[in-house]
């Protein structure tokens, strides 16, 4: 969580780093704060809120300089308030930080620095103590004193510092959260994330874990932990700036909710070879890898984990292989059992989620092999895997998940396929099939979004609602999380999801008069047993939304209204499914007035456990 940047060049950076923040937000979005050095002393400005306040107490054109750091907040030790806000100083400000992270050992730092050097800590915060310990030890330089710091601060961060004293000078240094360094023209930049620097740069180095990064306008310089000059290649940034804008949409979310087409597409053609084969363009494993598997966990958090509970019952199906699931943050405090026959999957859009990132970890110690599916190229995910097979949905910025999920769907299949058919458990028939209809989805969801008035109709009748249930059996039920996960995340109504076939065994007393319930019926294997649950809920007063494929009207006989997908097999009805769902969160937080491309308490990225 929290998003920073830095800039160091010639001049503007005030312009820089706030533009720079603002395509960071969705990261965290409780504060910001821009710290400059300015005649021999460092200016801190800092805001509670979002970056539209901070830009309100800065419009000063005295207050700019050739350099400087930038962050916004996602709080984790301390409320959101102007104290807590980043950028921390030491105390007389010659030293400023910014820091995404936790430091673990900060009250153990914090009393040494009282007991020892009569500090007094202004904020709540844990980071506050990076900027005090830089402080005690800077004699004129900065990269030794960050590292003398480093060396005593435990946890994950990216941290960026600068010193009055070498106003045109920035060090940074990374642990478990993310860090670029930008190379302009000039003048170069850091940042947590590439699309922060997309409008002034193109060529990033990408800055790997326990690395110091030093910036001055014309060089950059990487050290490693033993403070030998690493050599890094440049990564040419080939995705296009515009997809990090709204681009006439009125919010982040229904962009990327109408970019799911072309997600889908990229997806898989990039993975689809023109004779049908499944191309493994970077992918190591073996023929000798996949039979020898004979456990698969799908690791993940959110959104990304209701990509892994579809995909548990297709890479099952395909691959007749044991599958779990779980919940990342879970994973690793059960003793999982995971060996060296063990394929481990993490799914993550962002590739930066702690939670996953140590899940990942804790399995490459135990002797897994590890595939991601992720959606940020060259993220931290993505770095310590044996293999990526990435979902090519371009950058997603609102905090709710939707592009990435049904693109994750998509390697899902893939996957599912590519191993179902090395093992001889996918035939000819069945490979082919799946390849037709997973060609099919672009156009099968673009007429969906063509029926997107038709769902905000829905959404404007039951906007007001404070209690909605998503039910579904055996692939439905994976999307009725996430239909449910959206709803509750963006307009905060309380929703629930639940298998239909164990509403009977407890949930089904929450039924009553006019309770809304989004009824998912797209497996036809499933569809008289799915009709008969809807009734059974029916019996009881719920008012019942239905979503079927086209041309199975019997749900119509108990549903009071439904939205039909286009017709498809089974299996990849999740990919269709979804998509109404997804509109309708996005309209009825519309209709409530609801902040939707930066929900309450949320952050698009959660690198901290
Ligand atoms: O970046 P990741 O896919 O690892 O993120 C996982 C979850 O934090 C994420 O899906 C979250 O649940 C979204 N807000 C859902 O819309």
């Amino acid at each position: 969580m929290c998003g920073i940047v830095g800039f160091v060049g010639r001049d503007h950076a005030k312009e820089k780093i706030i533009d720079g923040l603002k395509r960071l937000e969705y990261r965290g979005y409780d504060s910001a704060g821009i710290a400059l050095p300015i005649n021999g002393k460092i200016e801190i400005r800092k805001h509670v809120g979002e970056i539209k306040n901070l830009e309100k107490i800065i419009g000063d054109a005295d207050y700019d300089s050739s350099a400087g750091i930038g962050h916004t907040r996602w709080a984790t030790h301390g409320v959101p308030s102007d104290v807590n806000a980043h950028p921390h100083g030491n105390s007389d400000n010659t030293i400023a930080i910014v820091h995404n992270g936790i430091i673990e050992n900060y009250q153990e730092i914090k009393e040494r620095l009282v007991k020892e050097y009569g500090i007094t800590f202004k904020s709540d915060t844990d980071s506050e103590v990076i900027a005090h310990l830089i402080g005690v030890f800077y004699k004129g330089d900065l990269l030794e004193a960050v590292n003398k710091a480093v060396a005593e601060m435990r946890g994950a961060y990216a941290v960026g510092a600068i010193a009055a004293a070498e106003p045109d000078k920035i060090v940074a240094v990374r642990k478990d959260a993310p860090l670029v360094a930008g190379i302009g023209k000039g003048c170069n930049f850091i940042a947590s994330d590439i699309p922060a620097l997309l409008k002034y740069v193109r060529e990033v180095y990408l800055i790997e874990n326990n690395e110091t990064v030093v910036l001055t306008k014309d060089d950059i310089k990487i050290y490693d932990e033993k403070g030998n000059t690493v050599k890094r290649d440049v990564f040419h940034v080939t995705w296009d700036a515009d997809a990090a804008e709204k681009e006439g949409y009125e919010h982040f979310m229904l962009k990327e909710i109408h970019e799911q087409p072309k997600g889908i597409y990229e997806t898989l053609t990039r993975r689809i070879n023109d004779d049908g084969t499944i191309n493994l363009d970077g992918i190591s494993m073996t023929k000798e890898d996949i039979e020898g598997f004979n456990k698969i966990y799908i690791v993940a958090c959110g959104t990304a984990y209701h990509a892994g509970l579809v995909g548990k019952l297709i890479i099952e199906k395909m691959a007749r292989v044991p599958v779990e699931v779980d919940i990342a943050s879970e994973f690793r405090y059960r003793d999982p059992f995971v060996d060296e026959n063990t394929l481990f999957i993490a799914i993550s859009q962002s590739g930066e989620t702690l939670d996953t990132l140590a899940a990942l970890r804790e399995a490459r110690k135990k002797g897994a092999r590890i595939l991601s599916v992720v959606n940020v190229v060259g993220s931290s995910v993505a770095r310590e895997s044996d293999d990526v097979f990435y979902t090519w949905a371009g950058p997603e910025i609102a905090v709710a998940s939707t592009k990435a999920y049904t693109t994750q769907l998509i390697c899902m299949y893939l996957i599912g396929l590519y191993m179902g058919s090395t093992k001889g458990t996918v035939d000819k028939e069945l490979y082919t099939g799946m390849l037709e209809e997973l060609k099919a989805l672009p156009d099968k969801v673009e007429r969906i979004l063509q029926n997107e008035e038709d769902i905000a109709a829905l959404a404007k009748q039951y906007h007001r609602r404070e209690q909605v249930f998503f039910i579904g059996r055996g692939l439905d039920s994976g999307v009725s999380y996430e239909g449910s996960l959206k709803l509750k995340e963006i307009s905060y109504i309380n929703s629930f999801a639940i298998a239909a076939g164990e509403l009977k065994h407890g949930t089904i007393a929450l039924m009553e008069e006019e309770t809304l319930v989004f009824a998912l019926a797209t497996q036809d294997f499933l569809y008289e047993k799915m009709v008969s649950n809807v009734e059974e809920i029916k019996a009881r007063g719920a008012r019942i939304v239905a979503v079927a494929k086209e041309g199975r009207t019997e749900i119509e006989k108990v549903a009071d209204q439904v939205i039909y997908i286009p017709d498809c097999a089974d299996e990849v009805a999740p990919v269709l499914a979804v998509v109404p769902l997804q509109i309708f969160a996005y309209y009825v937080a519309r209709y409530r007035g609801c902040n939707i491309d930066k929900p309450k308490n949320l952050a698009k990225s959660v690198t901290v456990e």
